[in-house]
């Protein structure tokens, strides 16, 4: 079999090697891929939004089976697109991708079938928002509509911050038109968990539970980052909390696409808050979460490409979807300046008996040596019976590991082990 995968990222190199544990499979492409990804697949210089040249690629090569990993080719039909040329593919097409592209569109899905999220006005008229929010409890969340490379979310302290996140947004278009709309929404607090899960559009099966830590510094401090660092299980995410989860949230919403004739097929990316009055959803994602599926898939004991094509044929209600009842963490090392601005090209050290637990997002080759080439460069993922231990071990091979400008978190899951310690 041939398969392709679409992004160049973390999230895509553990997917990859998790894929690698079918033996039917015989060629792995990444398009596009990365330096270290190429350790693992071939990988194709055909950027993950080119979907003419994703299409063109996959004829050309009679690719078998594709997996499209990011939001973006998913909102903009890459799924659709192969599915015509009658490639299978894992992941949801454009009409299902919505539920992540617009977060009014999963604002009124929510509303409409009772879905517990926050309370929330829609606006189109900077204006009437800039009127709202001068009354509206603080802080307040003010949200743009569409992708908005996960920084269209602003946590507003006061109704300054507020009028300048929409006037941003709404009036000086900093994300384009993913701000021809926004959301405002009531501010929640509670632990957070991110719950990827497997679904057909009938079944949904979710994955072992997850926590992001998306600040750049220690102690949740400094700027939102795409994610310095998770754990797996989240201990917030107790077997009663899941239980409600899957009655009010989880079944719910996939019984809710195909009511409105967007069938979900793919990974549903649930991104929940633990309130005091009960899990809601704060977002949707349409794809496998990264750094999540970072500890996620290490964690998986059933077989990635057979649970996808299962997703693929609508058969998931008979194919295992299994988990080891062991604990994960991710250690995500970046360049210093992310998420504003960093240099690139710096040499990468991996001693080779890291380089297993290794999954690297940005890098590339050059004269046989490996270079930084992103903000986040690599993520460092051990497996231990007990939380403490993976925590330790992940901490223990990034001391190993060099280049030059490197930082990372210091404190990956020291909020779940205080949880587990109780
Ligand atoms: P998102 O880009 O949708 O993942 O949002 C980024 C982060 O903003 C989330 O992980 C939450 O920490 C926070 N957030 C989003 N919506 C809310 C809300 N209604 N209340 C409190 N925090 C929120
Ligand atoms: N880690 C959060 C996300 O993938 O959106």
């Amino acid at each position: 079999m041939k398969l392709m995968v679409i992004g160049g990222g973390g999230r895509e190199h553990a997917i990859i090697k998790k894929l690698k544990e079918n033996s039917t499979i015989d060629t792995i492409y990444a398009l596009p891929g990365n330096g270290g990804i190429a350790l693992d697949a071939e990988c194709v210089n055909i950027a993950a939004t080119d979907i003419d040249g994703i299409v063109g690629f996959a004829r050309e090569n009679a690719i078998d089976y594709a997996v499209v990993a990011p939001d973006d080719p998913l909102v903009l039909g890459c799924v659709d697109a192969l599915n015509e040329l009658g490639i299978p593919c894992f992941g949801p097409t454009k009409a299902a991708a919505i539920i992540e592209g617009s977060k009014v569109f999963s604002k009124n899905l929510m509303k409409k079938y009772g879905i517990p999220t926050a309370q929330y006005e829609v606006f189109t008229d900077a204006e009437k928002a800039l009127e709202y929010v001068k009354t509206a409890p603080i802080p307040t969340v003010i949200k743009a509509d569409g992708l908005a490379l996960g920084k269209g979310v602003i946590i507003a302290m006061t109704v300054q911050e507020a009028e300048e996140a929409i006037v941003e947004i709404m009036q000086d278009k900093k994300f384009g038109a993913s701000g021809n709309q926004i959301v405002i929404e009531e501010f929640l607090t509670g632990p957070e968990v991110s719950v990827l899960s497997f679904t057909d559009g009938n079944v949904v099966k979710p994955m072992v539970s997850s926590m992001d830590h998306k600040r750049a510094g220690d102690n949740d401090t400094g700027l939102n980052t795409g994610g310095m660092g998770t754990i797996a299980p989240n201990p917030y995410y107790t077997k009663d909390v899941a239980d409600r989860c899957m009655e009010e949230i989880f079944l719910p919403t996939i019984r809710a696409m195909k009511a409105e004739g967007r069938t979900f097929k793919g990974c549903l990316y649930f991104g929940l808050m633990i309130t005091e009055n009960g899990p809601k959803v704060i977002e949707y994602n349409c794809r496998f979460g990264d750094p999540e599926t970072q500890v996620v898939l290490p964690l998986m004991t059933s077989d990635l490409f057979t649970v996808m094509q299962a997703v693929t044929n609508e058969t998931l209600a008979d194919t295992p979807v299994e988990f080891a009842d062991a604990n994960a963490s991710c250690v995500v090392m970046a360049s210093a300046g992310y998420p504003v601005s960093y240099e690139k090209g710096y040499e990468m050290t991996i001693p080779e008996d890291v380089l297993p637990y290794v999954y690297i997002a940005g890098a590339k080759e050059k004269d046989g040596k490996l270079l930084t080439n992103g903000g986040r460069v690599l993520g460092v993922t051990s497996v231990a019976s007990t939380l403490k231990d993976a925590i330790a071990a992940s901490y223990e091979k990034v001391e190993k590991i060099h280049f030059d400008n490197a930082f990372y978190r210091h404190d990956i899951g020291a909020r779940a082990l205080m949880k587990t310690e109780d």
